[in-house]
């Protein structure tokens, strides 16, 4: 089991590694105006992209794996809402992939002070669901 729940952290960790830098990347192609940087900046989202998205999906995979082997069914509160704030955080990384697309298909999607906010937005989610799977408070 702790097998289990060290490789599900070693899985979030490289997965936010992506999540925090992808949208930083946002905010610098929001602000290139060269097509020389915006074409190396498109190769870099892309190869980002692709490779936390399996990260994502183990995180997802032995969290559930853990759920199963702790027994926690559905009684557990702190469980049911930790699982209801890793929606959007999934809702962002999908999010990620249609912003790279309008990216790489023609002018910003947005500009870059926009992209700074939705940069913070994990942020947000990783410390509520810490304190919710560390302190267990319901
Ligand atoms: C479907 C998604 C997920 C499920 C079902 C899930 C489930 C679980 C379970 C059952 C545990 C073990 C709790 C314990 O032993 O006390 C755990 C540990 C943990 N999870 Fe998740 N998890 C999921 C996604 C995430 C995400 C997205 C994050 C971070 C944003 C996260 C952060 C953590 C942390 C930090 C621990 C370690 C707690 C400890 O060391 O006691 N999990 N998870």
């Amino acid at each position: 089991m702790l097998w289990v729940k060290s490789f599900h952290l070693i899985f979030l960790v490289s997965w936010y590694a992506g999540l925090f830098y992808l949208p930083r990347l946002y905010v610098h192609h929001a602000m290139a105006e060269d097509r020389a940087t915006r074409e190396r900046l498109e190769i870099m989202e892309r190869k980002l992209f692709w490779f936390i998205t399996p990260w994502a999906l183990l995180t997802l995979a032995f969290g559930i794996w853990l759920w199963v082997l702790q027994g926690w069914g559905m009684q557990a509160l702190w469980l049911n809402i930790k699982v209801l704030l890793v929606l959007p955080l999934i809702g962002f990384h999908l999010w990620c992939w249609k912003l790279m697309m309008q990216f790489r298909g023609g002018p910003n999607p947005h500009s870059h002070i926009w992209f700074r906010w939705f940069n913070e937005f994990p942020l947000l989610i990783l410390v509520a669901v810490v304190l919710l799977v560390i302190l267990k408070p319901f």
